[in-house]
């Protein structure tokens, strides 16, 4: 059994109360400083992602460098992804919601992989006529979060492999079995794809260099626990003649069930509320989510209540705020006690309300340039 206080992070599993100061140490990344910020905020042209504000994205690979790179004429691109192994919920927009506005305010291209080959192997109990459904069901809500038809590049496993083939011969030829096995625990009886598949996940950090025959550097806003992946890319992206992807990594956002039962384990339907869950399920899931709340109301007016394990916090803090003064707001005043938890998910369910109504119209209008975006073929041949 493990301690009460062990936490495990990896691709396949999320698990326990992360300490988030360790996992920075266990996994050696560096923090993204004030100084970091304020360089990002310099060149956004005077803003920050409220992601970056509250504290989201907090650990990173080679961000200084990359950002030296961009500052001197030198741009790179973005890269992030996605496993679909069902509906999107609102916590999976945390790594898109940043590349969108990196790619709006520094004019950079993006590029999303669709993995459904990943989670056929990875989700015993899915097929594969589900995954490629959800594959493309994702990109459409990813892609109506905003992203430039120009500027914006799918690769989508199993109709992009012609693409992706000729490099991962290349990658997978410098990974061994003991590095995967030592990474992602994976054991005798794991099938051999996905042994494989980290050869994948790296490819389109090469890709754009690959096809311009030029160095073009990488940056991948993803989720901690997707590092461990991209520690191997970067172990042999110089062996293979490219830069090494740099990387920002957010939290894991905490469940609506409450922490310790991370969002990302896809199977309590009740911890998150899916893209494609109608306004009375919407509701019935923050009604009965977890708060920081007090026993009664006189309690909490009393002594208040606390935002840090609150998953209506967590919502309003990822996405639902819309200015840091509002959200300064809803925190002091849960805080003081004088927002009650009824009141405080009244006001975030509007929100909530209001951004499904939107994103369901940016769906549609998606749907005629989607699969435009899809890369089917190599551009050369090795
Ligand atoms: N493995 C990721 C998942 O399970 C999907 C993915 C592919 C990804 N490429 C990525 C995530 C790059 C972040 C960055 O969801």
């Amino acid at each position: 059994m493990p301690a009460p206080d062990e936490f495990v992070v990896t691709p396949y599993e999320v698990k326990g109360k992360i300490d988030y100061d360790r996992l920075r140490e266990l996994f050696g990344t560096q923090a993204v400083t004030p100084e970091i910020l304020a360089r990002l905020h310099h060149l956004a042209g005077g803003e920050l992602h409220p992601l970056l504000t509250r504290g989201i994205y907090y650990s990173q690979r080679d961000l200084v460098p990359l950002l030296d790179g961009y500052a001197n004429g030198r741009p790179f691109f973005l890269y992030s992804g996605r496993g679909p192994s069902g509906p999107l919920h609102t916590s999976h927009l945390v790594p898109f919601d940043l590349s969108l506005w990196l790619q709006r305010r520094l004019g950079v291209p993006m590029y999303i992989q669709i993995t459904d080959d990943e989670k056929f192997w990875a989700r015993s109990g899915l097929t594969r006529e589900e995954t490629a459904h959800w594959g493309l069901e994702n990109l459409y809500d990813i892609l109506a979060l905003g992203f430039d038809p120009k500027r914006t590049h799918v690769f989508f496993d199993s109709r992009s492999i012609a693409a992706l083939y000729p490099l991962a011969i290349r990658v997978a030829r410098k990974i061994s079995f003991s590095n995967v096995k030592a990474v992602f625990g994976f054991e005798p009886s794991t099938n051999i794809g996905l042994v494989f598949y980290t050869a994948l996940q790296s490819v389109p950090c090469f890709w754009p260099s690959w096809a311009e025959g030029r160095s073009v550097p990488c940056l991948i806003p993803c989720g901690i626990d997707q590092d461990p992946h991209f520690r191997l890319t970067r172990d042999i992206a110089e062996g293979l003649g490219y830069p090494k992807p740099a990387l920002l990594h957010s939290k894991m956002v905490q469940g609506l069930l409450g922490e310790g039962t991370m969002s990302t384990t896809g199977n309590r339907a009740d911890d998150a509320l899916f893209l494609n869950d109608p306004p009375p399920v919407v509701e019935r899931k923050l009604r009965s989510a977890f708060t920081g709340g007090r026993a009664t109301v006189e309690e909490q007016r009393r002594l208040g209540a606390t935002p840090e394990i609150c998953s209506i916090w967590a919502l309003w803090r990822t996405r639902f705020a819309e200015s840091d003064a509002k959200f300064a707001e809803v925190t002091r005043t849960c805080r003081s006690g004088e927002l009650l938890c009824g009141d405080c998910k009244g006001k975030v369910l509007e929100r909530i309300h209001e951004f499904y109504r939107d994103h369901a119209v940016a769906r549609e209008k998606v749907k005629d340039w989607a699969e435009s975006t899809i890369i089917t073929t190599a551009p050369k041949a090795l």
